[in-house]
């Protein structure tokens, strides 16, 4: 399937979202950074690519550790962030399902969070074990799923009992890579060795006020789904959201645990 409809959405979605993203996807976003770059075995004068850079954090970091980093979003409005945040950072428009780089052309390949929202994340895998050089190494995080997440728990009680998903194109499985041996057998399949598993314990870090207003500009994938629903329903989805997180509100907003999974691999 082709999720056409669906890549359309995040694309859109993110671009709208370009400015706000500090004040709200940062928010727990950029807490895998450190063990992403870690198990990625970052060292000076690598050739990085941060695929899926949105406003170029990681690409950021790696390049202030002496990486040579080229960051590639497919949202516009989040290439004019990185670049507008970090002058000199090289950013380009790109398709993570498709590079425009050549075979063996890069030391390590980094993504935050970001095959969570691709339509055919085996084919970002594919791409990177391409562009990597034998003995390169792809690190990725993952949101954890439902199971064992406090956030995505409670959201996927909602919208289980109040949206429709029919009412909007397909979409794939969110959670296709978010546990150990999932993600494995994707790099596996990849033909990726020397695969490593970690978990980081993200807290999403909301401010006093509204959490679903905070929460409809935090991500793509859950707004698309509200979004589609009659206004009725959306007010349900809203007051049950923000009924459910309510155990989680401190005196400075709201700390609710969101894990991420970190995957990395070696290309032999
Ligand atoms: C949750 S954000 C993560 C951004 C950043 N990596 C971070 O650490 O915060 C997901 C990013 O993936 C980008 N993205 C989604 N699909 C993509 C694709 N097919 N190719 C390139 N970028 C894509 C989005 O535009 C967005 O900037």
């Amino acid at each position: 399937m082709q999720f056409t409809g669906f890549r359309d959405d995040e694309r859109n979605g993110w671009n709208a979202r370009a400015d706000v993203y500090d004040v709200a996807t940062a928010q727990a976003t950029l807490q895998s950074i450190p063990m992403l770059l870690h198990m990625a075995r970052l060292y000076h004068g690598a050739r990085v690519l941060d695929m899926g850079c949105g406003p170029g954090y990681l690409a950021a970091t790696a390049a202030a550790l002496g990486a040579e980093v080229t960051g590639i979003d497919f949202a516009e409005a989040m290439v004019a962030q990185a670049r507008a945040r970090f002058p000199g950072l090289d950013v380009r428009q790109g398709d993570a399902e498709a590079l425009d780089m050549g075979d063996a052309s890069v030391d390590i390949v980094a993504s935050n969070i970001v095959l969570f929202h691709l339509a055919d994340p085996a084919r970002a895998i594919a791409e990177a074990a391409r562009v990597l050089r034998p003995g390169g190494r792809f690190a990725f995080s993952q949101w954890v799923g439902p199971e064992s997440s406090d956030l995505y728990r409670e959201v996927a009680a909602v919208l289980a009992e109040h949206a429709d998903v029919s009412r909007l194109s397909p979409a794939p499985d969110a959670y296709a890579l978010s546990t150990p041996a999932a993600a494995r057998a994707a790099m596996k399949e990849a033909g990726f060795e020397q695969i490593e598993t970690k978990a980081v314990r993200n807290v999403l870090r909301a401010p006093v006020g509204d959490f679903f207003a905070f929460f409809m500009k935090f991500g793509v994938r859950v707004p698309r789904i509200v979004e589609a629903q009659e206004p009725a329903v959306q007010d349900r989805i809203r007051d049950a959201i923000n009924a459910r997180v309510e155990p989680w509100r401190s005196a400075s907003g709201f700390e609710i645990p969101m894990p991420s999974l970190i995957i990395a691999g070696a290309k032999p």
